[in-house]
């Protein structure tokens, strides 16, 4: 693809020179974009010269915000990734004006919320979350990171199923200084996020009750971390209380939201079916629409030659092919 295309309104050629092919050698695909519509960012695919396996992150700053908020980031994802949770920072450059950058990733497969949306199996899902827990806990202690933004849809699986954390737009190291109640609280909101995104799923383990109980476990063992003492006592105490939310997750009754859960599943590929369905008629009668004014304004133009033919005695040259409704009537 030309390098020199726009590929959004601010990140063109300043991110992507066509002269300087040697550092930054990335080329985009097709400029497809990937990220759903709720994220700020334009995610594209993006090749090197032997695949096509990575994704480019297209980071673009607000006015009040400084060059080194996109360095932040991109070294909170590479601390992230030294530990096994995030994918490597492949490359990365900031543009011309330092009004933002472009971050290469490999590229993932699916995010957790689509993945507990179409995995209607408790056994399966409850799995999964404890693998996140771990995942959110491991950033804490062995990168020492908060997220800021713990979302379902900011963890992703790769090909193989395996877990990796991403966006790493609002991370922050822990302050070293940190009392245990502040650290609490911070470790707190990346929880909040987290079950906030998990129990608003109202389908599938939502409705079920599921995502509710496993949320009151996981609050209830949180609240139980000790913050009276050092930092080295609340990460014991933060441990324990993993430990301990992680096997109440294990000894939930899944039979007992199994139902839920695939009764909730085939609803919502009922409503999808219906869904399709009704826009497939749209379609029809719209196609039907144009049939019938196509055929309205063959009949009245063959009227009007005729009147004209019965007036000059001469005929109207038709275009070949016929008379044919110009696109805009
Ligand atoms: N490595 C990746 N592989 C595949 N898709 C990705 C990858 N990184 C991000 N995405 C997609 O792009 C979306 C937005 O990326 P993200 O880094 O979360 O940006 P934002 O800060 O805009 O939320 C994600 O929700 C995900 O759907
Ligand atoms: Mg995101």
């Amino acid at each position: 693809m030309d390098t020199t295309r726009a590929v959004n309104p601010y990140c063109k050629s300043l991110c992507f020179p066509t002269t300087y092919v040697d550092k930054n050698k990335w080329k985009l695909e097709t400029g497809e974009r990937m990220g759903k519509s709720s994220s700020h960012s334009n995610i594209f695919i993006a090749c090197n010269e032997s695949s096509c396996d990575y994704v480019l992150k297209c980071i673009v700053l607000n006015a009040n915000e400084k060059i080194s908020s996109f360095h932040n980031e991109v070294n909170m994802q590479k601390v992230c990734a030294s530990q096994g949770l995030c994918m490597p920072v492949k490359d990365w450059w900031e543009c011309d004006d330092k009004q933002g950058g472009a971050i290469i990733t490999e590229i993932l497969d699916t995010d957790l919320s689509d993945w507990l949306e179409s995995t209607p199996v408790a056994y399966k899902q409850q799995q999964m979350i404890l693998g996140a827990l771990i995942l959110i806990y491991r950033l804490h202690v062995d990168a020492g990171i908060k997220h800021g933004d713990m979302h379902l849809n900011n963890i992703m699986l790769d090909r193989d199923g395996q877990m990796k954390i991403i966006d790493m737009g609002n991370a922050s190291k822990f302050p070293i200084h940190d009392s245990s109640a502040e650290r609490y609280k911070e470790i707190f909101e990346d929880y909040n996020v987290f079950l906030y995104s998990l129990t608003k799923h109202n389908e599938g383990g939502g409705r079920t009750g599921f995502y509710q109980d496993i949320e009151k476990i996981i609050k209830n063992e949180l609240r139980g971390i000790n913050t009276l003492g050092k930092l080295n006592t609340f990460n014991m105490s933060y441990y324990g209380a993993l430990k301990a939310m992680t096997s109440k997750i294990n000894q939930l009754d899944l039979q007992k939201y199994q139902p839920g859960i695939t009764e909730a599943f085939k609803g919502r590929e009922e409503r999808k079916g219906i869904i399709r369905e009704r826009e497939e008629r749209k379609m029809l009668a719209r196609a039907s629409e144009k049939l019938k004014a196509e055929s309205k304004y063959v009949a009245e133009m063959e009227k009007l030659e005729l009147r004209f033919y019965k007036l000059t005695g001469r005929r109207l040259s038709k275009p070949p092919g016929g008379w044919k409704m110009p696109s805009k009537v």
